[in-house]
Order: C-alpha cells, then structure tokens, then sequence
C-alpha cells in the first residue's frame, strides 16, 4: 500500500499558514514591543491584543483573558469553577479533548445527543432537570466532530432553559469565522441571558503553534482563573501574542479568512460529493464551514470495524467513540476535511464506502 489518506487529527493544512506574513509580525512584534512581550507579564496576557479582542466581541477588556491555546483556558475555567462530582453536560458527539478536561477535574460529564441543527432540546431539559448542572458546552458553529451549527430557534431556547436552571452555557466558537456557504446564525449572547462564556482562539485562522486562544467571562471568573495562571505558569507565552497583535494590526486576518475559505471551501465541497457518490447509504450533517464532518452509518456497521478495514484500504480514521462521553459512538465517524485535497478525498471516501460494503 502506498499513499495513505490521514483522516485522524484536525489540524489546519500545513498549506494553509501565512509563513512570510507571520516573519514580518513577528519582526515589527520584537521592534514595537520588545520591552513588553520579551519580560514576565501578567497572567492575562498582552494587552493590546486583549482590547482587540475586547473591542470585536463588544465587552470590557477586563472580561478578556488570554493562554496558551483555548483548551488551556478551559482548564483553567474549569479548576477555578467546578469540583470533582460536579455534573456538567456537553454535546453527544463532542470535541473530545474538552470531555477528557473535564474528566481531569473530576467531573461528570453527561452527553445530549446532537442533532443537524444542534442539541437535542428535549434530552437538555431531561438533563438540566435531572443533573442540575454547573455548566453546558456547546459548539454552536461547524460543531467538532459533526460539522453541525446550532439553529436560531435552538439558540433561543438552550439560553432559556440554560438561565432558567442557572448553568453556565460555554460556547467555543474556534470555527464561526469559516463560513464557506450560507448564512451566520444569530451569536449566543444575543439569543438569551443565562451567563455566558465564550472562547475561541487563533489556532484554526493563523497557527494552532502560536497557541494563542482567548476567553470572554464575567469579571469575578477571569480574577479567579487570572490567579491560577499566576501561581501554575506566571503568564501565557508573550511573543506569539505580540505575533497575533501584529497580524491583526496589519489588517492580515481580512485576506487570510478569504484565502482560508477557498482553501477549505472546495475540500468540503468534494468531500460532500464523495459521500453522495460513494456512500448514500450512510447519514451525514452537512455543514457550511469548519473543519469537520460527521458520518453515522448504516445500521448494524461498527466503525471499529469499518476503521480496520479502511485501513487496508489506505484510510486512516480516528476512534468515533473518543467523541462520546458514554461510549455510543458505535456508528461515528468523523472526516477532518480540512487537510486533504479534493482528489484525495474522493479517494478516501472511496476506500471507506469499500470498508463499509465488505462488513454490510
Ligand atoms: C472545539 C475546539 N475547541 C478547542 C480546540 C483547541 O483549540 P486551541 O488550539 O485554541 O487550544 C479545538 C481544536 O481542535 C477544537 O476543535
């Protein structure tokens, strides 16, 4: 077997990173704000990129913090927020390292299933209900791993049952700003009141290298976490912030959305029209942006199964039930579209669709 086809991680494609662009911000980063970004700092991070941050999505610059990658913050929310035995729900699929953050705190993580146009409204209820919940995490745009992005409607009523069970909604929007189709749904915090949280990062629009993520929170939890930080790493590393400052400044980010969505765009498109071509028997979200796509198949087909035998068939697939809190991703699948070309992926969808026929 030659070429094999990697469908596991879902990293932006190495094609994508504006290298020459990112040597001339990290030049004018040294020159302009050396003194500053090259020193200790405090734990929230550089803080022109802070009021950047604080200025797009409309909140004071004390509710911004910044770390080491968005995941970091989580952690960092998380430690300063929860205890072990806390109930937390999260969307069934999800990203799979936020359930095992959870897990490191020693929190029951409990899964509402995902449905095209977000959670499903009636197990959220049953849920919050039952689990009285600290928190509830979302992805609300081009949702990893299933590509799915949270209506309007189902915006409304998650912040309403959110607020009516006081639990903290996170929203994690890393992939909003890739729309390659279609329309933007309405954000979180215009849809309700509950106490929302959001974060996000420059992982998936620059480098995921940088490690530069940010969070939006009530005051009193970037105090808390800010204090942490403090003690476990002293600040997020200052240089990559300076970098991003930079980019922004230089009015870089506008063309490298526009060069990211022709990059990524077509890869979706193809990726769509391999399954409509070669697995019509499968279900799959059909997303408008994002990285990812997730595929359920058809009944009685186990995607352990079907991972083996794709393997033989030159596609490598990542483990669909590392998504599941509660192990029921028998029938998942997910396809990070993002790092492999149109052709390769008619090819790998090929190969999966001939894994899934031998074990139908
Ligand atoms: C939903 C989601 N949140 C967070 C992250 C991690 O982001 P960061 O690199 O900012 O830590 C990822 C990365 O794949 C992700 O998909």
């Amino acid at each position: 077997m030659t070429n094999l086809i990697a469908l596991t991680r879902g990293v932006p494609a190495s094609e994508s990173f504006a290298i020459d662009a990112l040597i001339g911000c990290a030049e004018q980063a040294l020159k302009r704000y050396g003194t500053t970004i090259l020193q200790y700092h405090p734990p929230r991070g550089f803080m022109p990129l802070r009021e950047a941050i604080a200025s797009q999505e409309n909140v004071p610059v004390e509710q911004v913090m910044l770390g080491n990658g968005s995941i970091q913050l989580l952690d960092l929310l998380i430690r300063t927020t929860l205890h072990p035995g806390d109930a937390v729900l999260v969307e069934r699929p999800t990203y799979d390292r936020t359930i095992r953050t959870f897990r490191n705190a020693g929190c029951q993580v409990h899964g509402i299933a995902m449905e095209q146009d977000g959670p499903n409204l009636h197990e959220l209820e049953k849920a919050l209900k039952r689990h009285q919940p600290r928190m509830l995490y979302v992805i609300p745009d081009f949702q990893n791993p299933t590509g799915a992005t949270m209506s309007a409607i189902k915006r409304e009523a998650v912040m309403a049952l959110a607020a009516s069970y006081r639990t903290i909604v996170i929203a994690d929007l890393p992939y909003r700003p890739l729309r390659y189709w279609g329309e933007d749904e309405p954000s979180l915090d215009d849809c309700g009141d509950a106490t929302l949280i959001r974060m996000s990062s420059f992982s998936k629009l620059i480098s995921p290298g940088l490690r530069v993520g940010w969070m939006v929170a009530p005051e009193s939890f970037i105090d808390d976490m800010s204090t942490l930080a403090g003690s476990a790493y002293i600040c997020p590393s200052m240089v990559p912030e300076g970098m991003v400052f930079e980019f922004l400044r230089q009015g870089l980010m506008e063309p490298a959305l526009v060069e990211l969505k022709a990059l990524y765009g077509p890869r979706l498109r193809a990726c769509l029209e391999a399954l409509n071509r070669h697995l019509p028997e499968a279900q799959w979200v059909k997303p408008e942006g994002g990285f990812f796509l997730g595929v359920t198949l058809p009944e009685g087909v186990d995607a352990g199964d079907v991972q083996q035998r794709a393997r033989m068939e030159g596609v490598i697939l990542s483990d669909g039930e590392d998504f599941y809190p509660d192990g029921d991703g028998s029938r998942f699948v997910r396809i990070p579209f993002c790092g492999v070309n149109e052709r390769d992926m008619d090819t790998a969808i090929t190969g999966i669709a001939r894994a899934v026929r031998s074990l139908s």
